[in-house]
């Protein structure tokens, strides 16, 4: 009996990881990437939010189910069943008290990401979902969050790019070990070294996402915008003008 519920778990916790590099790391990275265009102007970013909008409707709804929500689902739910569980750290006795740090701090993330991926698809593909319009996922209507409130929107959206590209430069480390990839201490230091340059720049790619709005959200035209909020932050930016 026992030994049919390691069995279960060996083979949950290996698609959990796996999952974790495949598709949900890979979404991640190219998502980053896609959103980074908000640093060559609005009509850049709008243009791969159209892109998305332009797929049969039913086509990208598949290809979200399947390719983003279910394995991130599933990734979620196991980790955090994996943490509620706190397993010792077996490489702790190995690696050393840093290397526990970072391992908790992989855990932390995870945690930190479930809350944050929440809010995030709720309020991006929700509510657009709901809304029935993709202008509330569109360049202006970014640039009217993230400077309000005091600027929380953008400290709470910067920690989590970091959270994530912590996460992920860490998971693939440790996905090394696991699958049996990085096996000799020289491999493992290597890779040590591409995760720590790896979680630098993807965290500096989405920050720049977050900069492009911020750069360009106050000096967007009408000509430029595609939704009645830009007209708002210019008229805002011409009242501050005159001032
Ligand atoms: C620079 C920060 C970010 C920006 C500007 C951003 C932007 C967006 C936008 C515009 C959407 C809506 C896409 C659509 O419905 O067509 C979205 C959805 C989503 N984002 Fe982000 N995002 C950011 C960070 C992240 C991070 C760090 C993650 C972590 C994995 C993430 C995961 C997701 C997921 C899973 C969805 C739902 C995808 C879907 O159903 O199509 N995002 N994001
Ligand atoms: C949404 C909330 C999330 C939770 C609760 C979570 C939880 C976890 C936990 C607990 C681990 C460690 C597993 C272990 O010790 O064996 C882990 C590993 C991992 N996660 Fe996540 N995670 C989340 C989101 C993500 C995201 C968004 C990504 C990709 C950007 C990701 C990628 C990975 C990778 C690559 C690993 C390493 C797999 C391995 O150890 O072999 N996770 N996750």
């Amino acid at each position: 009996m026992s030994l049919a519920i390691d069995k279960e778990n060996y083979l949950l916790h290996k698609l959990h990881s796996l999952t974790g590099i495949i598709p949900v790391g890979y979404y991640m990275v190219q998502h980053l990437v896609l959103n980074s265009f908000t640093i060559a102007g609005p009509e850049k970013f709008n243009a791969v939010i159209g892109f998305f909008e332009s797929m049969p409707k039913f086509f990208l709804l598949t290809l979200e189910v399947c390719a983003i929500w279910l394995p991130l689902v599933f990734h979620a739910v196991y980790g955090v069943f994996i943490v509620s569980r706190a397993k010792p750290n077996y490489f702790g006795s190995v690696y050393g008290w840093s290397q526990n740090l970072m391992y908790t701090l992989q855990r932390w993330t995870g945690i930190f990401l479930f809350l944050f991926l929440i809010v995030h698809v709720v309020t991006t593909t929700g509510a657009k979902y709901l809304k029935g319009s993709a202008s509330v996922i569109e360049f202006d209507a970014w640039y009217t969050k993230l400077t309000s409130l005091h600027y929380i929107w953008l400290i709470f959206y910067m920690a989590g790019v970091a959270a994530a590209s912590y996460h992920l430069a860490y998971g693939l480390w440790n996905f090394g070990i696991r699958w049996g990839i990085t096996v000799s201490d020289k491999a493992q230091n290597t890779m040590q070294r591409f995760a720590l340059g790896f979680f630098i720049v993807v965290t500096l790619i989405g920050w720049g996402a977050l900069g492009g709005f911020l750069i360009h959200g106050n000096h967007t035209t009408p000509a430029e915008s595609t939704s009645g909020q830009a007209q708002v932050s210019r008229t805002h930016s011409q009242l501050l003008a005159t001032r």
